[in-house]
């Protein structure tokens, strides 16, 4: 469910035209539904309410971490899963309390952890020994007690595109099951360090609720495992992963997902906490981009639009699907031919939809890519020197510039040319 819609058969956001937006701003844009984030937000946090839960949400920022993004989730009352320093800031810097965010991340460096100490976060998720020895000795430093969990790897298959499956044994991510005891013994003797939590997520865009329950089966194993061995765990943090539709799939409703959760581990008497991010944002965003020619080609017709795979990486990292739209609702009696859409990009990957069904088209036409919300500007890249596109936030009749386009100079003077160069002439 989503606040784009046709309209006197022109496509908006909320009640706010999509042309408008372009004639504003230009394209590409990156363009985001607040009404959108927020019902995705009520209704799962709804769907834990009802399943009995006592849950916090804690929104994973790197599927989109536009501060006004995240500042609308957190005034609905949501917390932050963050994986770096910068998305920490960033959460920081939304308005989210310290003591409602979370910090996940095989990789975090000493410095990392040393800001997230001194920031007053509510809990770390600890992946490897090293990692519990090097946080027992900052916080030690600090003179500071933080919350732990041990990130659990289940082995559980999530069934998921392999990129983004993480739950599995040969995956990098969190201590493999079968050793979470005793590195749960090692942090109790540690000192700075209280372990309270256990930590799991096998995985992004799930389209099922097998994974799930089997892994939150094996966290509840886990649990009274660990309890009996004198570890007070008071808190599931059962990562995200829940998937949308982006072409007919047909994922597990908030409500099953928090159904699951209550049927498995409800009884534990833990707090439980999720960090959902597509699921968010997914829907809630559009990357709108214009058709720069047609080209015809030896075996095919090429619509060339001014989005790139730069802007919007899924398809060419994951062949991911998006739904592509036109901004003008197409007449029913108007024939859809199969057309390949791709960006101007210098690869043969920069190709978002081989022989997908258009409506004829022409150069200046606007067209939308569906379900862009989650990972699309999050990822981007200036590759081929092309700058970040802008975000634009729709909140009813209104819309804000949320992240601007940089200006051909912004991007060229990140660059330095060293001295011995200074004076060359070209
Ligand atoms: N928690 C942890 C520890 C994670 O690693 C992730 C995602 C999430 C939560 C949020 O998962 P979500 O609810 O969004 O599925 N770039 C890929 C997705 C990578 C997901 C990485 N981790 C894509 O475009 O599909």
């Amino acid at each position: 469910m989503n606040h784009f819609d046709y309209q006197d058969g022109v496509l908006f956001a909320e009640g706010v035209s999509i042309p408008r937006i372009a004639a504003d701003v230009g394209t590409p844009f990156y363009c985001y539904s607040t009404a959108t984030i927020e019902r995705h937000y009520t209704v799962l946090a709804e769907s834990l309410a009802a399943a009995g839960l006592k849950a916090t949400i804690c929104f994973a920022c790197k599927a989109n971490p536009n501060l006004a993004v995240i500042r609308t989730l957190s005034r609905l009352g949501a917390g932050a899963d963050v994986v770096s320093e910068g998305e920490l800031r960033r959460a920081l810097a939304a308005g989210v309390p310290a003591e409602r965010i979370v910090f996940s991340g095989v990789g975090k460096t000493r410095d990392e952890l040393a800001f997230a100490i001194e920031s007053g976060i509510m809990q770390i998720n600890v992946e490897s020994e090293p990692e519990l020895l090097m946080l027992s000795e900052l916080a030690t430093a600090a003179g500071r007690e933080i919350e732990v969990a041990i990130r659990v790897n289940p082995d559980v298959d999530a069934n998921t595109h392999a990129k983004i499956t993480t739950g599995k044994k040969e995956n990098k991510f969190g201590i493999e099951w079968t050793r979470v005891r005793e590195v749960y013994a090692i942090a109790r003797a540690l000192p700075g360090l209280v372990p309270v939590a256990v930590a799991c997520h096998i995985g992004s865009q799930l389209t099922e609720i097998g994974p799930f329950r089997e892994a939150f089966l094996r966290l509840r194993d886990l649990v009274q495992v660990l309890r009996s061995d004198g570890t007070d765990i008071r808190r599931l943090d059962l990562g995200g992963g829940l998937g949308v539709p982006y072409d007919g799939e047909t994922p597990p409703s908030p409500a099953a997902y928090a159904g699951a959760i209550a049927e498995t581990l409800g009884d534990l008497g833990c707090s439980v906490l999720v960090e959902p991010g597509r699921l968010l944002v997914g829907n809630a965003g559009l990357l709108v981009s214009s058709v720069v020619r047609v080209k015809t080609g030896a075996t095919r017709t090429f619509v060339v639009v001014d989005a790139a795979m730069n802007d919007l990486m899924r398809p060419a990292l994951y062949d991911a699907y998006h739904a592509i739209h036109p901004v003008t609702e197409p007449s029913a009696e108007v024939e859809a031919v199969p057309v390949d859409i791709v960006g101007p990009v210098c690869e043969t990957g920069d190709t978002f939809a081989r022989q997908r069904p258009l409506p004829p088209v022409q150069a200046g036409d606007l067209l939308v890519f569906a379900t862009a919300g989650a990972y699309g500007a999050a990822m981007a890249s200036t590759y081929n020197s092309r700058p970040l596109v802008p975000e634009v936030m729709v909140n009813g009749n209104r819309f804000a510039v949320v992240r601007v386009r940089p200006s051909y100079e912004e991007m060229i003077a990140f660059d330095r040319l060293p001295d011995w160069q200074s004076d060359t002439k070209t």
